[in-house]
């Protein structure tokens, strides 16, 4: 299998690094939760030897880093520019990410983003970074919003995920010339639909 070597990138309280066949615990640990991994499209890992075929096919293979805590040392998500289904024939990447909901609405997602946004534009020397997600879920929209993409549209009856779900696929994207404005560091103003989401029952 051949294996993508991503270099280690650091930011204020977070650590990227290479994926390693022994981070299986510490993946299986956070992705075995059912709030996790539906919401990125995927089933909610079942085995430590699961997460360990994960690591070896898909991050080891891909451009995919795992995100370490620096306070606690622990293992808490995953990031990665994948292959643009999309914008096959230009330099275009996707971005894409999880995390253990232990450490949700810290403000770690989007930090661990804005960092790989821009090993994207400086170092990859994309022309365009693209992103989607669901329409249900608002927690990726709000990371995507303060990381200053631009929705560019929703896919009707898109895609179809792992227990037969239909889902629309909400798309963004970020062009070179918009990172070098500081789009992606600029704090988006929160919508007024999110801000209703957030106090629901
Ligand atoms: C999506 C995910 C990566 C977000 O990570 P995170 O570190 O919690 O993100 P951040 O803390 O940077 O930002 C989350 C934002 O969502 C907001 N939020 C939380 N719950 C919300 C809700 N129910 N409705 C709307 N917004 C919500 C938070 O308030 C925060 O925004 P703010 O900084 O303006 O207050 C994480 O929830 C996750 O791993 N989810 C499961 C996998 C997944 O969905 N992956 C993405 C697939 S596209």
């Amino acid at each position: 299998m051949r294996r993508v070597k991503v270099p280690t990138l650091e930011t204020e309280r977070l650590i990227l690094r290479m994926w390693n066949r022994k981070d299986a615990p510490q993946l299986y640990e956070y992705a075995k939760n059912p709030n996790v991994g539906p919401a990125a499209g995927w089933k909610p890992h079942e085995s430590v030897r699961e997460s360990r075929t994960i690591i070896e096919q898909l991050f080891l293979a891909n451009t995919t880093w795992a995100i370490i805590h620096k306070a606690t040392g622990r293992l808490i998500g995953s990031i990665g520019l994948e292959k643009d289904a999309i914008r096959t024939n230009i330099k275009s990447r996707e971005l894409g990410y999880s995390m253990s909901e232990d450490f949700w609405g810290e403000g770690l997602m989007t930090e661990a983003a804005r960092r790989l946004i821009r090993y994207a534009f400086e170092e990859m020397d994309l022309t365009v970074l693209m992103i989607r997600t669901s329409d249900t879920n608002r927690r990726s929209q709000r990371v995507i919003e303060k990381c200053g993409f631009t929705y560019e549209g929703t896919l009707r009856r898109a895609y179809r995920i792992y227990d037969g779900t239909l889902r629309e696929i909400r798309v963004y994207s970020m062009l070179r010339e918009e990172y070098e404005e500081g789009k992606s560091e600029a704090e988006a103003p929160k919508a007024e639909n999110a801000k209703a989401e957030v106090t629901l029952p």
